[in-house]
């Protein structure tokens, strides 16, 4: 049995983003840097997860954040934190800004580069001196929050993580700050919790703790995903989409596939990380059927669907339903970036726990499906 390790405190909750003034002056942190995008402050989901704290006319923000946090972005973010004399990160956002958040807290007190410190550097350095860091999600998606690692594209052209397990302070997850998250965003990022999920339940890791957090995930989303896309102010469906999230990250530390081994070299180029999953999933689980036995089963089951559905055409069915791209031409992606993409997967760390074995020719095929 692998590990299972879930050290992150989380206030979930229903206007749960109150408890930040007690949560930041509890870690001494009274100058925080605020890591957030330009998406999230303009729809004033920022001005909402702030507005339980004290006015303030020099609060520091870093809005900068890529749709793909990178290397550089991490660099300015830490330059200043240090600048205005910092002593505390919190990311609201995204998964981008939260990863951002997570290598700014770590740049901001430990020298570049940051690949020093990537889960891929053969002899990785400690980070073990980060300031406080509290993570509020503004979408359902990631689990970054919860998550072990930050996901970055480094200066090198590589997507890939920094594993920082004991950096986050605190998670505050309030499904209210997902309530005005658009349809589309609401759909792709939900897709990504999804494949969250799925994979990890796939696996054949043994853990069966974090195989059953994983199927309570799966259930949540396949029964609330489509409803939160309708009506974002569903505020059931906002909560189930949110605790599906955080359970699909807790879950993944049993390791992911190909669908995450595909996501991470096509996203280096650009594309939105839930957008991939949700293009590749179904090519995916179609490929590993045979390799799942009852676990197909089981996939069933979460969903509700009937006894003779193909969770693969099921899953194909319901990103139609919420207006998701269905090939990775739609999204802009070039076809001479595959071959690439197909060697850069056998390098990637989900590659390993597919719950089959996969060869360059294999992921060129379900590129090529998928394209
Ligand atoms: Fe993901």
């Amino acid at each position: 049995m692998s590990v299972l390790q879930f050290l992150t405190t989380v206030h979930f909750d229903r206007g749960a983003r109150r408890v930040l003034p007690q949560l930041l002056q509890a870690a001494g942190v009274r100058r925080p840097l605020y890591v957030s995008d330009p998406g999230v402050i303009r729809a004033g989901v920022f001005a909402q997860a702030l507005e339980a704290m004290p006015a303030d006319d020099a609060r520091q923000v870093f809005s900068d954040t890529p749709v793909n946090p990178t290397e550089a972005a991490a660099l300015a973010g830490a330059s200043q934190y240090r600048a205005a004399g910092c002593d505390g990160v919190v990311g609201i956002g995204g998964g981008a800004a939260l990863d951002l958040a997570k290598a700014i807290a770590v740049l901001a007190t430990h020298a570049p580069p940051l690949w020093d410190y990537c889960n891929r550097h053969a002899n990785p350095r400690p980070i073990d001196r980060a300031p406080p860091l509290f993570l509020l999600p503004t979408t359902a998606g990631t689990g970054s929050e919860v998550g072990r690692s930050a996901v970055i594209v480094f200066d090198n052209g590589i997507k890939a993580g920094v594993r920082c397990p004991d950096l986050v302070t605190a998670a505050v997850c309030d499904p209210e700050l997902t309530a005005g998250l658009p349809p589309a965003i609401t759909a792709s990022t939900g897709m990504d919790a999804l494949a969250h999920c799925i994979e990890t339940f796939c696996s054949p890791v043994v853990n069966p703790p974090a195989d059953a957090i994983a199927l309570d995930g799966m259930q949540r989303i396949l029964a609330s995903l489509e409803r939160a896309v309708a009506d974002g102010r569903d505020a059931q469906a906002r909560w189930d989409m949110m605790m599906g999230s955080l359970e699909g990250a807790i879950a993944f530390q049993k390791g992911m596939g190909a669908v995450h081994a595909l996501a991470h070299p096509l996203g280096a180029h650009g594309f939105h990380h839930g957008t991939l999953n949700a293009i590749l999933l179904p090519h995916v689980l179609a490929l590993n059927r045979s390799a799942l036995g009852p676990k197909y089963d089981a996939i069933r089951r979460q969903g509700g669907w009937a006894e003779a559905a193909d969770p693969a055409r099921e899953i194909a069915a319901l990103n139609a339903r919420i207006g998701l791209p269905v090939r990775l031409r739609d999204i802009g992606v070039d076809a001479a970036v595959l071959p690439a993409v197909a060697r850069a997967a056998l390098e990637d760390n989900a590659h390993r726990t597919n719950p089959r074995p996969m060869a360059e020719a294999d992921y060129a095929a379900l590129l090529d499906a998928a394209y």
